[in-house]
């Protein structure tokens, strides 16, 4: 028999029905907190270094403390995988402005943080969507300005992939001014005719995706041609691949937009081999 769900809440670990938040808590109310999401492959964490620091990052320009040090976060993180004993999955990490009577302005400074975590068992590395590729569909950007900051404010994003299913597609990528942003909760990227692999620069516009870095970073050590720009759907739908990247997808390739087919309706071969290259430095480094 399975041993029972144990999730992580300010300080225990808990049978999943034993976790409970008041319903006062900020990040109900508000949605005043942050989130991370961590990938776990053969039991082990994936990027987490730079999960934590982004985590970190985002707690601060929403101004709240890191009630806990990178080593500590590491500690709980490794005993709740162990606890459940996820192979393969993923760790979800929240932080909200705490539990306080409803007003606007922050509750005062005593007021501690809510801290809850919990992992989802999922097949991450043999993903089957990974070799048919996925479809999507495009959808205006309606977020607000701070995409920056990974927010637990997912409403646009909960609607872009409401559309997304109802289309019958994994995925819908956010468009402003004409130029692609990112996915609803991943990081766009092209492969244009010429090689090159294209993707957005940074900025307050979109989340700096841990899994772009490292991809980024795959892609130069191989010495591919990498371009960090704006692109629009109509650039994507002509592309010769396009993908995207997050914690639970790594890099999925993507085969058709708005119904559009790209490259030859199959996952390219530029697109597989950073897969690869993702897979085999998160097997190496986790
Ligand atoms: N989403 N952009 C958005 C809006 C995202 O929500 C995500 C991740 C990414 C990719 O970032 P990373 O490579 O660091 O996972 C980009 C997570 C997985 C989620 O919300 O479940």
């Amino acid at each position: 028999m399975s041993n029972p769900r144990i999730v992580y809440l300010n300080g225990e670990f808990l049978p999943f029905a034993e976790a409970r938040v008041p319903i006062m808590d900020r990040g109900f109310l508000f949605a005043d907190g942050i989130y991370e999401v961590s990938a776990i492959l053969d039991g082990r964490l994936v990027d987490n270094a730079a999960h934590l620091a982004r985590l970190d990052r985002s707690l601060g320009e929403i101004g709240i403390r890191n009630p806990y040090s990178l080593a500590e976060w590491i500690a709980l993180e490794t005993e709740l995988v162990a606890r459940n004993a996820v192979a393969e999955g993923l760790v979800y990490m929240q932080v909200t402005r705490g539990v306080a009577e409803r007003d606007f302005a922050f509750p005062s400074a005593d007021t501690p943080p809510t801290v809850m975590m919990f992992t989802q068992a999922k097949n991450v590395s043999a993903n089957p969507m990974a070799e048919t590729g996925a479809k999507i569909i495009t959808v205006p950007d309606i977020r607000w300005k701070r995409r920056d900051i990974k927010s637990i404010a997912l409403l646009a994003q909960v609607l872009a992939k409401q559309q997304a299913a109802e289309a019958g597609v994994a995925e819908a990528w956010m468009v402003e001014d004409d130029a692609v942003t990112e996915g609803a909760s991943s990081t766009a990227f092209i492969v244009t005719k010429a090689g090159a692999i294209v993707t957005r620069p940074l900025s307050t516009a979109l989340l700096p995706g841990i899994t772009r870095l490292s991809v980024l970073r795959l892609a130069e050590e191989a010495g591919l041609s990498l371009e960090e720009r704006l692109f629009s759907v109509a650039e994507a739908c002509a592309a010769a691949e396009a993908f995207y990247t997050s914690a639970s997808a790594f890099v999925m390739p993507v085969v058709s937009i708005d119904g559009h087919v790209v490259g030859d309706g199959k996952p390219g071969p530029l697109t597989r081999r950073l897969r690869e290259l993702y897979l085999g430095m998160a097997r190496e480094s986790a």
